[in-house]
């Protein structure tokens, strides 16, 4: 379903050519949540933004429902829904309704389809109250339900969640985990990114952990726990970035 193979990509940093991502390969298949843990600058984001067709991989190919990231990107888009953490891009003068149903038309879904989807998530997010009032006011928490909701207005098959509890409180990242527990039940494929490794530990089945772009381990969450010797993955994550096992 999701497909990266020897992605790189290579940035121009002050006239130097500056590798944030490298090398890096991995499938994602339907029904899965897939992490992708690093520390900060590791290249989550940049591989996020790489499937999500906003940038273009130096070297190395993207393949998400059969359509390649650069040739296809059109059909790409149409099978996606990204949700970065931190900023959510939300027009502040515009209602969450119309944010959301923007998002949709812009997907190219009619009116009863939007009007269906509306209704299932805001009751999965429980936005009925606040709906209809200008995003512009909206706490943190009410922002990320909303961006969520746009995110995936067109119900996609491949979701790519960067950080998607970053700065909710422990109401709202536990409202969103369960939601991504029920798309992984619906069959979606999941890709996620993480500073939280119990969050990590509750959700993946499978993970890729990163440092200065390129990948230190991959495999299911037990099989990282045993290649480092360890009980959490968290003590993994450590030792991996330590380069102490
Ligand atoms: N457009 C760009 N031009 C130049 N360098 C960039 C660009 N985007 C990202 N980088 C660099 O690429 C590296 C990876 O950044 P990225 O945002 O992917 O990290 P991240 O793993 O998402 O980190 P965080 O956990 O802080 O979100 C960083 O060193 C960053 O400065
Ligand atoms: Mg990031």
């Amino acid at each position: 379903m999701l497909t990266l193979t020897n992605v790189t990509k290579v940035f121009k940093k002050n006239e130097k050519n500056f590798i944030a991502v490298e090398d890096l390969s991995f499938t994602i298949n339907k029904g899965e949540i897939f992490g992708l843990i690093g520390t900060n600058g590791a290249g989550k984001t940049t591989t996020m933004r790489m499937i999500a067709t906003t940038l273009k991989p130096t070297y190395g190919t993207i393949n998400v429902c059969g359509y390649d990231s650069v040739k296809d990107d059109a059909n790409v888009r149409k099978c996606i829904g990204v949700l970065y953490g931190g900023d959510t891009g939300l027009y502040d003068r515009l209602t969450a309704r119309e944010n959301i149903e923007y998002f949709g038309r812009l997907n190219g879904l009619n009116d009863d389809a939007i009007n269906k989807q509306m209704d299932y998530l805001s009751n999965v997010f429980g936005l009925q109250d606040y709906l209809d009032r200008k995003c512009g006011g909206f706490s943190r928490g009410m922002k990320q339900k909303t961006s969520f909701a746009r995110a995936i207005i067109h119900n996609p098959q491949v979701m790519l969640f960067d950080e998607p509890t970053s700065g909710l409180d422990i109401l709202a990242s536990e409202e969103v985990l369960n939601f991504i527990k029920q798309c992984k039940k619906m069959g979606k494929t999941i890709l996620l990114s993480s500073h939280n490794m119990q969050e990590v530990e509750e959700l993946c089945d499978r993970a890729l952990i990163i440092d200065h772009g390129k990948t230190l381990c991959t495999g299911t969450l037990d099989q990282i726990l045993k290649q480092t010797n360890s009980n959490s993955i968290k003590e993994s994550f450590i030792k991996l970035i330590k380069k102490d096992y």
